[in-house]
């Protein structure tokens, strides 16, 4: 690829650098077809020097394209992307197989955008259309008040033990009936969702996912309460949400040195937050059980369920974790009526050697299209026994913290 090819013609709106541009034809054809011939590929040490010449003042964004290769020399890769945010060009980082280190170190840089290599269909589109729009405020999150005041909130983590077993649907439906129970107490509730790759808040609570959130996730070490709040979102103006990123990020973006920060300010705006946490089990899982306050483990009356419990009951006992954190939730559960259902619902907790205390219903088809047409089931079927039994866990649990609350003499 030709130096700036067209610059003297069309001037350069931006720039793919790469140790070798060739390599990333997928992301040449994407880059034609955003720009036209407003376009030039840049090796990296011709890129640094570009980047730092006069001529590049005018660039909209440059494309830094990595692959495995350039993990063996890292270094040409960062002082490029330093010298791009020194001169305020924003930087789109298309990683093809990188590992999560040298990814999670590229990030940190300040790239303002993320799109994995091969490029999914629009993924280079929708990077730069995020460019374009300049942050927008964050969608009514109220800062003002109550949000600044110094809480110290309760971590709720949701964890499914199998894939589609409800967590999410636990999770949004549980932060919905504490934000409205804790409205006129003045309680604030905030739902994360930390499921990077696979988050699906968003689709239940029909949020968009803001650029703001990879921006906040990318650099938590210099995350303030402002860089936190303008990356939620409000729902009905009582629940704040933090979505998950655009696109699926690797898990290993966040450490446990993340996490933590990102909890304790949760938790210092927050009475209740509700915490969507990854099937797989990464580094900072521990960090969740550690810091939870109750972790809801959800479970179905089904082999798959009842073998990753043991796998999981395991680890927690392997790392020494604190196992008297977990409660089981059973989802789906037999009716009262269903007395062989109830019978083995005792087996299953006796096998597994846990109690199941929380039995929730099936909802139904109700359940599903609440979700599809992302609200929460007190908003579309208020009388859903699933419903009814999401309302009678948040109260319980919002009159526990009311107690605790005021035996510490607050409210
Ligand atoms: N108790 C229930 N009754 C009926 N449908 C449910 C119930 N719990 C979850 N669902 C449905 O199951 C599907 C998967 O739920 P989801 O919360 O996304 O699972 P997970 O987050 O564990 O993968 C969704 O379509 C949801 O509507
Ligand atoms: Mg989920």
């Amino acid at each position: 690829m030709g130096l700036l090819k067209t610059e003297q013609e069309v001037g350069i709106a931006a720039c793919v650098i790469a140790r070798d541009v060739q390599a990333f034809d997928l992301l040449i054809e994407d880059m034609e077809a955003e720009l036209g011939p407003r376009w030039g590929g840049l090796d990296f040490q011709d890129g640094i020097a570009y980047l730092s010449s006069p001529e590049a003042r005018d660039l909209e964004f440059v494309t830094v394209a990595v692959d495995r290769t350039d993990e063996e020399n890292l270094e040409p890769v960062i002082e490029l992307i330093r010298t791009a945010v020194a001169a305020n060009i924003k930087v789109i980082l298309v990683a093809s197989d990188l590992s999560p280190m040298a990814l999670h170190q590229l990030l940190r840089l300040g790239a303002a955008d993320f799109a994995p290599y091969p490029l999914p269909e629009g993924a280079l589109h929708e990077a730069i259309e995020r460019i374009r729009t300049p942050s927008a405020a964050p969608a009514a999150v109220s800062t003002g008040g109550g949000a600044n005041e110094n809480r110290e909130g309760v971590i709720l983590p949701i964890y499914g033990l199998a894939g589609g077993v409800g967590a999410t649907t636990f999770a949004v439906n549980l932060a919905w009936e504490l934000a409205q129970l804790g409205d006129t107490e003045g309680f604030r509730t905030c739902i994360l969702d930390l499921d990077l790759q696979m988050g699906s808040v968003s689709t239940y609570l029909d949020l968009p996912r803001r650029e703001a959130i990879f921006e906040l996730l990318s650099d938590i070490p210099n995350m303030d309460r402002d860089a936190f709040t303008s990356a939620l979102q409000s729902f009905n103006d009582r629940l704040d949400v933090l979505t998950a990123p655009a696109e699926s990020l690797p898990y290993e973006i966040l450490t446990s040195d993340d996490v933590n920060p990102l909890l304790d300010m949760a938790r210092s705006m927050y009475d209740f937050v509700i915490v969507d946490v990854p099937k797989t089990l990464i580094q900072w899982s521990e960090t969740l059980i550690n810091r939870a306050d109750v972790y809801f483990a959800l479970i179905e009356m089904d082999m798959r369920s009842a073998q990753n419990a043991l796998r999981f009951i395991r680890t927690l006992k392997a790392e020494d974790l604190p196992i008297e954190k977990v409660k089981y939730v059973l989802n789906h559960a037999p009716r009262f009526t269903d007395l062989s259902g109830r019978s083995r619902v005792k087996r299953l907790a006796e096998n597994l050697d846990i109690d199941l205390e929380i039995l929730l219903p099936d909802g139904g088809k109700a359940v599903t299209d609440s979700c599809d047409q992302g609200l929460p089931l007190a908003e579309t079927a208020a009388k859903n026994p699933l419903r009814k039994e999401m309302a009678k866990l948040a109260k319980s649990i919002f009159d526990l913290s009311v107690e605790q609350v005021a035996a510490k003499g607050g409210v």
